[in-house]
């Protein structure tokens, strides 16, 4: 028995949509893009609950424009696309998709690291061209990995895989967060220091924290100069933790050495002159995309709105303050 009108406002793996597809009658956007605000807004309208992507804004005016949905499901484990506060304010359910993305996030970011210190892409892009002439002493001199000093923000379940997989290469880590995780540092040796003083001695530096607030511009100008101008910064946390015009220009000035992005300030948007930096590594947002990482997430956002969809706390929930006791 079809229970609950659920809308998927994107294509998400089958296993997801199968295990939905026992108890709820599915509309899915079925265009390979983000939904338009309006045709979201629309087809919202009259549903239960809504499997959303990290691309949706989950916020009042959606609340108000479908009024009978009763639970949203992130597909992602961040979720700055959702208003918490105000969902919560309304008592909607709020879910998001942990763990299953850890270990493929960590991976990317260390592929993001291997090929912005050891120049992968421009190197590439020479061979490809043809105009390679021979082995020569000075050509595409990267920095070295095993030995260096690798600095973590954030160190939650990322930032903490991102760490574990550093010990193979005898690097020295420092990471900075807002609280100290002593299991982290009992496990890796990893060493707890101020924001700037992991700027200034890493040659590394890898994010790791959500979007929030205070994370928004994390790296600006000030912190760049306070870099070393040979180090490299990795993000495959949230676009606006970096200025990215201002990493344009560090890029640009030398300020930094390099840097590995997989996600971006005005997403799908790149800053101008971001693209034309030989200095850059840029992946479209694709730290999860593994088989197993996103049928997970598919898995997960359709457990998640299930339970919710039957009045239970969602095993990810994220404002669990709206039920009583
Ligand atoms: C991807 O960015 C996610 O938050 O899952």
């Amino acid at each position: 028995m079809k229970q609950w009108k659920v809308l998927v406002s994107r294509r998400i793996p089958q296993e997801g949509l199968d295990l939905l597809a026992e108890a709820c009658e599915l509309t899915m956007h079925q265009e390979d893009r983000p939904m338009t605000r309006s045709e979201l807004l629309a087809a919202a309208a009259g549903k239960d609950g809504v499997l959303c992507l990290l691309t949706d804004k989950i916020n009042a005016e959606l609340f108000d424009a479908a009024p009978t949905v009763r639970a949203y499901a992130n597909f992602a484990v961040g979720y700055d696309n959702m208003d918490v506060a105000e969902a919560s304010r309304r008592r909607i359910p709020l879910s998001n998709t942990p763990d299953v993305l850890t270990d493929a996030t960590a991976d990317m970011a260390w592929a993001l690291l291997f090929a912005t210190a050891r120049r992968v892409v421009e190197s590439d892009a020479v061979m490809r061209s043809g105009s390679w002439a021979g082995w020569g002493p000075l050509q595409f001199i990267g920095g070295d990995i095993t030995g260096a000093t690798l600095g973590i923000v954030g160190a939650g379940r990322i930032g903490a895989a991102m760490t574990a997989r550093s010990n193979g290469f005898r690097m020295r880590v420092l990471y900075t967060d807002a609280r100290r995780n002593e299991q982290l540092e009992q496990s890796t040796g990893a060493v707890f220091v101020s924001f700037d003083e992991l700027l200034r001695q890493s040659d590394y530096i890898s994010v790791h924290v959500p979007l929030l607030p205070e994370t928004r511009h994390l790296f600006n100008e000030a912190a760049f100069a306070r870099m070393k101008p040979t180090a490299c910064l990795i993000n495959t946390a949230r676009g606006p933790v970096i200025d990215e015009a201002a990493l344009v220009r560090a890029l640009r000035d030398k300020t930094i050495a390099g840097a590995g992005l997989d996600v971006y300030e005005h997403e799908p948007a790149m800053s101008e002159g971001l693209a034309a930096l030989p200095n850059v590594v840029l992946t479209p947002h694709t730290a999860s995309a593994t088989h197993a990482s996103r049928n997970g997430m598919a898995r997960k956002a359709a457990t998640n709105l299930l339970a919710m969809l039957r009045g239970e706390r969602a095993p990810d929930c994220l404002n669990p303050e709206i039920y009583p006791g």
